[in-house]
């Protein structure tokens, strides 16, 4: 091991050491040594969610955090390359931020189930059927999407989102679950229309003391937790602290102890006393959470992991910046459109 890689493999060490085997930690230094003689070449820098593998994580990005931290850290950039560690809908929102950036995604599909769960086609429907109505789009959606909106949100400011555009009624999409705990939050009525052969169902589409319009999509990862779950956990570790993600059911929000996006739950538990902690997540949050901890017990339920998270890894992260790819574009009538929604959004603060 040279001496950068060993300087690499120091500090990966002091804050893995208890999360991951020291020869991973050794082979991925010297990886991490070569990402960064990349990054340097390239004049890039390195995003990484929240949830990427905790050597990934712990290593090569220059900045780290939820979708909403990363989308600003996107737009202040002045680097001239952009990797994102993370699924194609957050490289996507760094491109419409940046359209004169290389942007690179380091695996090829690294979807969502909540992006691919409407189309734009869908949001031009919808806005058929309720004219004049805003539309928030949650970020988890493609450029094209973005485009038919008004704003977009993240689930840490989907709230604030909803109520920056003091309207009787939204368009919320396309989290059947987020909409659910926001519309609690904020006290509105929430529908959700749903399609048949000739559209929309009239009964249902009636305004009457509806104030928010939902979609269907739902996350693949946190539909899965159950207020069973909790129940379980809570009768074998009295003492444990939940934690979920508000793309979680409405039930199992209410059945947690706290729950707000990636970055508020990291905060939380730095903040918190608990000796037992358990976080209703994608599991790779949970060894980061827990390596930043080390004096906290976090609760491992990983039967549910994201698959599109799950493939960016630090070999892909190093090819990425060596082969160019995979080149995030999008055509510029429509990143114009998406810009406006995305922007509105980081303007709110
Ligand atoms: P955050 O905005 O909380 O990071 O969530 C992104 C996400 O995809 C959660 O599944
Ligand atoms: Fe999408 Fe769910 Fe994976 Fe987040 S955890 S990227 S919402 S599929």
């Amino acid at each position: 091991m040279n001496s950068e890689a060993q300087k690499l493999y120091e500090e990966m060490k002091l804050h893995l050491a208890n999360v991951v085997p020291d020869f991973e930690l050794a082979y991925k230094a010297e990886i991490a040594v070569e990402i960064n003689e990349l990054k340097k070449k390239r004049n890039a820098v390195i995003l990484g969610h929240n949830y990427m593998e905790p050597v990934l994580f712990y290593s090569v990005p220059d900045f780290k955090g939820d979708s909403l931290d990363l989308s600003r850290k996107a737009a202040q950039t002045d680097k001239d390359v952009v990797v994102f560690c993370g699924v194609r809908f957050m490289a996507e929102t760094a491109k419409i931020l940046n359209p004169n950036k290389t942007v690179l995604l380091p695996a090829t599909k690294a979807g969502c189930s909540l992006a691919a769960s409407i189309t734009a086609e869908d949001v031009r429907n919808l806005k058929k059927k309720f004219p004049g109505v805003p539309v928030v789009t949650y970020v988890n959606t493609y450029a094209d999407v973005k485009a038919e909106s008004d704003i977009c949100c993240t689930s840490s400011n989907a709230v604030a989102v909803v109520e920056s555009l003091n309207t009787d009624t939204v368009i919320f999409l396309p989290d059947q679950y987020l909409a659910s705990n926001v519309a609690k939050e904020s006290g509105k009525h929430i529908i959700f229309p749903s399609l048949t052969p000739s559209g929309f169902s009239q009964a249902e589409t009636s305004l009457l003391d509806v104030q928010m319009i939902g979609w269907h999509g739902r996350c693949e990862v946190h539909e899965k937790f159950t207020v069973k779950d909790i129940d379980t956990v809570r009768a074998q570790f009295p003492d444990v602290v939940i934690l979920s993600h508000p793309e979680c059911s409405p039930d199992v929000v209410n059945a947690s102890d706290f729950s707000g996006s990636t970055n508020a739950m990291i905060q939380y538990v730095r903040e918190s006393k608990a000796p037992h902690y358990l976080l209703l997540t994608e599991c790779s949050m949970g060894d980061n959470v827990a390596a930043a901890n080390p004096e906290k017990d976090m609760l491992r339920l990983c039967m549910v992991r994201c698959p599109h998270m799950n493939t960016i890894t630090m070999e892909d992260t190093r090819d990425a910046l060596k082969y160019n790819r995979y080149v995030i574009d999008i055509p510029e009538e429509i990143r114009i459109k998406a810009f406006q929604a995305v922007d509105r959004m980081i303007k709110i603060g």
